[in-house]
């Protein structure tokens, strides 16, 4: 059984973090996507919230768990039997610091490999930041990300104000 795990923030998910997915989905028995910690960043929806909008997303994908994790990402592929991460490359840009999470992942766990998806070209530019940024300044979310959450998104970030 071959089981990837396909990290982030996912705060929110976003058209193309599902576009990722979908993909990933079909090429391994098992995804496992993981709410996880970025150091650099603060999120502005809960770890609850950001499993809930990912449930909500994937229901029509039967091989597709989600769960959250808050130690290195190296320990829970280990820990889940897990041989592979799934990462989406947007643009060139992106490159430089995947190349280097992934060296570093597999320094720390040398059975764990890193696939590359590349997003669709129409997700190219899209990022979670994008989205609450457009959603803070009252504009339609509409087309970033899945209908299913929009309204929540929305709903949630005017609450922030
Ligand atoms: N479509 C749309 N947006 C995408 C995307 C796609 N296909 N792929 C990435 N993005 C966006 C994300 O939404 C995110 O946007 P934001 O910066 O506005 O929030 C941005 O691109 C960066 O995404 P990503 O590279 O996946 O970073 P992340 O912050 O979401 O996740 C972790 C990084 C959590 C995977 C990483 O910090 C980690 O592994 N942490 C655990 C601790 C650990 O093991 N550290 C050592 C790592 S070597």
């Amino acid at each position: 059984m071959k089981i990837a795990i396909y990290p982030g923030s996912f705060d929110p998910v976003t058209l193309g973090h599902l576009d990722v997915i979908e993909r990933a989905a079909s090429l391994f028995d098992r995804l496992i996507v993981v709410v996880m910690h970025n150091q650099t960043k603060t999120p502005m929806f809960t770890l609850e919230e950001r499993q809930d909008f990912l449930r909500r997303i994937t229901s029509h994908l039967d091989n597709v768990e989600i769960d959250a994790f808050s130690g290195l990402l190296a320990d829970y592929a280990d820990k889940r039997g897990a041989c592979t991460i799934v990462k989406g490359l947007r643009a060139v840009s992106d490159f430089e610091y995947e190349f280097q999470m992934a060296l570093a992942n597999r320094k720390l766990n040398p059975d764990l490999d890193t696939a590359f998806l590349m997003t669709s070209a129409k997700y190219m530019y899209l990022s979670s930041s994008i989205v609450k940024d457009i959603a803070a300044h009252g504009g339609s979310i509409s087309g970033f990300v899945s209908p299913q959450i929009e309204d929540e998104v929305l709903k949630r970030m005017r609450k922030e104000d």
